[in-house]
C-alpha cells in the first residue's frame, strides 16, 4: 500500500510505494532530500516525524529518547502509515 509523506514547513508531499524507503521515494520524486551514505551510517537523512509510524528492516542507531522524539533515518525507514516529517528540532 502506498503512503503519503508531507514535509513541513515547506508543504512538499510525495507518495511512497510499497517496499520503498522514505529517502528512495523522495529522490524518485526529484525532491532534494538530504542524504549521503544511504545505508544508515552518516545521519545526513535524519528527520523527525510529527505524525505517523515507520518500520525498519534493520533497527537504526538511535537512542530510545531520540526515537521517542520521533527522529528517524529516512534512508532506512519504511512508512506504515501516512507521515508528516520535519527537519526541525
Ligand atoms: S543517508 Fe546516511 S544515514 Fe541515511
Amino acid at each position: 500500500m502506498n503512503h503519503r509523506v508531507q514535509l513541513v514547513p515547506h508543504n512538499i508531499t510525495f507518495e511512497v510505494n510499497e517496499g520503498e524507503t522514505i529517502l528512495e521515494a523522495a529522490l524518485n520524486n526529484n525532491i532534494s532530500f538530504p542524504n549521503r551514505c544511504q545505508v544508515g551510517a552518516c545521519a545526513a537523512c535524519l528527520c523527525r516525524k510529527l505524525k505517523g509510524e515507520v518500520s525498519y528492516h534493520l533497527e537504526p542507531m538511535l537512542t530510545e529518547n531520540e526515537q521517542a522524539r520521533g527522529w528517524l533515518f529516512a534512508c532506512q525507514a519504511y512508512p506504515t502509515t501516512d507521515l508528516t516529517l520535519t527537519f526541525d528540532e
